[in-house]
Order: structure tokens, then C-alpha cells, then sequence
């Protein structure tokens, strides 16, 4: 499968894993085992998503059944907005890894560049946007305190590589002004209604793998109320018609159109044979016409956007 190099630790990221928001809980854990068993060997997981403990159970079986070795497997998983504090940085990564059973992640990423109030786990886990009385409070923890206390985690250890996700170019020079170990990766969003050249550049220039999530566009929005309007990018006539032209379905080409970009794609799905088939995106090349038209399709819709929660959490302005 292909992969991409990170920077410092020169490890192997592979270009397509697999996306853990929204695995349904009761069946995550076979879901799991079961994208490894079909050739998976990257799993995205977050705080956030409330299945660290089942994608653990999962991840664990296909390796006790002999599978795959832990080392064959890139963990990633993600910090949340209310453990930005140095403290807790530390405390929330030994938490995950509990919950995983695993002890180490390859990369541990920051979810968002956001403190939020601090939430004791013991009162609310996963702890998700807003307070107790529906209203979300903002933590003046500085991003740098965040990012050495995620240095600290890779001097300990416990992480291989940590990077950032939804971060912009501004935030990523501030950041690399003081880092000790610069940002592996910048996941975001990124899709042909969100081309997002300028960061791609950026990024590439800079040594810091992207990879791109909600590759299939509103899809993974519809069943949140959150798709915005927009077309289905699934079924966009220019999607499909490339889809016929090369014998591939629509969710196949749109990932294809990352990976061709020299991105790496983490599409989730609860349903097998989708599962299956959003791997097998190596085997073909799109045509440069092609990949310009899918790119054409660029509207600068952003369909994971804090600030529609509240415009304090403007991150994209
Ligand atoms: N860092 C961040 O802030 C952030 C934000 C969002 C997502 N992510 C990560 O990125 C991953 C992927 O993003 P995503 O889950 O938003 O979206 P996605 O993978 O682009 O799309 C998932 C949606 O498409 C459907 N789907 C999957 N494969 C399909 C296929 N072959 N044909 C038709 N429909 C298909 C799924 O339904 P079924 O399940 O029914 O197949 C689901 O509704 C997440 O799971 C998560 O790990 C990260």
C-alpha cells in the first residue's frame, strides 16, 4: 500500500486508513478486526469519538489472533479541546492509551487549535463542545503550552509523531517557531468542494503530511443535519461520469483524487463492502483531466466548521 514519509521519525504513514467517527459503539470492535482483516493497517480514532475502548478491543483480537503485529499497525488518535492544559495533555494521552490497551500511539494529534474548559473526565467522557448548560466556554491555555506538553509525550515515549489537525497556515509557522519536533501531520478537511491548494502547498513545502478527511464531501454530514445544502458529491454528474470513464465507483475516484495529490485519506464506513472498497484506490491512475475537473469543483464549502457553533471558535476566518 502506498505511504508517506514523516519528517522526523522517517515512519511509514500509509496513505489510506480507516475513520473511526461515527463507527457505531455496540459494533466497533468487530469492525475493526474486520478492516484489518481486509488488508486496513491505519486506524483514526479520536478522544472525541467515544470508541477508544471498542476500536482497542478490536485492534487487540487481530492481533492476539495472529493478524497483524501491533508494529504493523499506525494508531493515530487525537487530543481534545479541553485537555489543552500541559497537565492534561499528559493525562488524557495516558487515558486513551488505557482505553486503546495499547502503549504507544504512532501519531497523536491536537483535534482542533481551541482550548475549551477543562472537563474531569469523571463527570463527562467524551466531553464534546459545550458545558453542562449547553454554552461553551473558551480556557486561555496558549498553544504553545499544548504543543510542549505534546513534545514531553514523544520524549516519554508515548507517542512516535504528533501533528495537528484543522490548523491553518498561520497557527503552522507560529508553531514551528518553537517547536523542538515540528508537526508530522495537518489533518483537515479536504474534498473537491474544498480544494485548499494554498495549505496544500504550504504543507508540502514545509515537510508536513497532510491527510484529508471527509473525503466523500457532505455525505458524512447528512445524518448530523450538517450537510449545508450542498449536492452530493457521490452522485455530482462530473464525479460519475469519471467514475464510468474508469470503471470505478464515485467514492472510489474521490479518494483516488486525494491520493494522487500525495495526500493520505482515512474514509469511515459501518457498511462492509464499502469498507472494502474504499481500500482499493492504488491500482489506477486519473487521468490530469480528470483530476483538474474534480478540482474544478472547488466551492470553498467547509462542512466542519466551529464557528457555525459559536463565532468565537472562528478558527477559518
Ligand atoms: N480531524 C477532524 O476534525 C476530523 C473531522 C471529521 C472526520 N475526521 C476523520 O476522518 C474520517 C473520515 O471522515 P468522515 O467520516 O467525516 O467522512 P467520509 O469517510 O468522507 O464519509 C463517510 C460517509 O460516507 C459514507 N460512505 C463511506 N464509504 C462509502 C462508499 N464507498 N459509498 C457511499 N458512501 C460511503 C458513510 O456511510 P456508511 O458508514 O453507511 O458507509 C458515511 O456516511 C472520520 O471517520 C475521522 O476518522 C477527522
Amino acid at each position: 500500500m502506498a505511504a508517506i514519509t514523516l519528517k522526523r521519525t522517517a515512519q511509514k504513514m500509509p496513505a489510506i486508513g480507516f475513520g473511526l467517527w461515527k463507527v457505531t459503539k455496540s459494533s466497533c470492535a468487530d469492525t475493526v478486526y474486520n478492516a484489518i482483516k481486509s488488508g486496513y493497517r491505519l486506524l483514526d480514532g479520536a478522544g472525541d469519538y467515544g470508541n477508544e475502548k471498542e476500536a482497542g478491543e478490536g485492534l487487540n483480537r487481530a492481533i492476539k489472533d495472529g493478524l497483524v503485529k501491533r508494529e504493523e499497525i499506525f494508531v493515530t488518535s487525537k487530543l481534545w479541546n479541553t485537555f489543552h492544559a500541559h497537565d492534561h495533555v499528559k493525562a488524557l494521552a495516558r487515558k486513551q492509551l488505557d482505553l486503546w490497551g495499547i502503549d504507544y500511539f504512532d501519531l497523536f494529534l491536537v483535534h482542533f487549535p481551541i482550548a475549551l474548559k477543562y472537563v474531569e473526565p469523571g463527570h463527562r467522557y467524551p466531553p464534546e463542545w459545550f458545558g453542562d448548560d449547553g454554552k461553551v466556554y473558551l480556557q486561555n491555555t496558549p498553544f504553545s503550552e499544548t504543543w510542549g506538553a505534546m513534545e514531553e509525550l514523544v520524549d516519554e515515549g508515548l507517542v512516535k509523531n504528533i501533528g495537528v489537525s484543522n490548523t491553518q497556515g498561520v497557527l503552522l509557522l507560529d508553531i514551528l517557531r518553537y517547536a523542538r519536533y515540528e508537526p508530522a501531520v495537518n489533518q483537515v478537511e479536504l474534498h473537491p468542494y474544498l480544494t485548499q491548494e494554498p495549505l496544500i502547498k504550504l504543507c508540502k513545502t514545509l515537510g508536513i503530511a497532510i491527510t484529508a478527511y471527509s473525503s466523500l464531501g457532505p455525505q458524512s454530514y447528512v445524518e448530523l443535519g450538517g450537510d449545508k445544502g450542498a449536492k452530493n458529491l457521490l452522485e455530482h454528474n462530473v464525479v460519475t461520469s469519471i467514475a464510468q470513464k474508469n470503471s470505478k465507483s464515485t467514492a472510489q475516484v474521490l479518494l483516488r483524487w486525494a491520493v494522487q495529490q500525495g495526500l493520505a485519506v482515512i474514509p469511515k464506513s459501518n457498511n462492509h463492502h464499502r469498507l472494502v472498497a474504499n481500500l482499493q484506490v492504488s491500482d489506477f491512475t486519473l487521468p490530469e483531466t480528470d483530476m483538474k475537473a474534480l478540482s474544478a469543483l472547488n466551492i470553498n464549502l467547509r462542512l466542519n466548521d466551529p464557528s457555525d457553533m459559536d463565532p468565537r471558535l472562528a478558527i477559518f476566518a
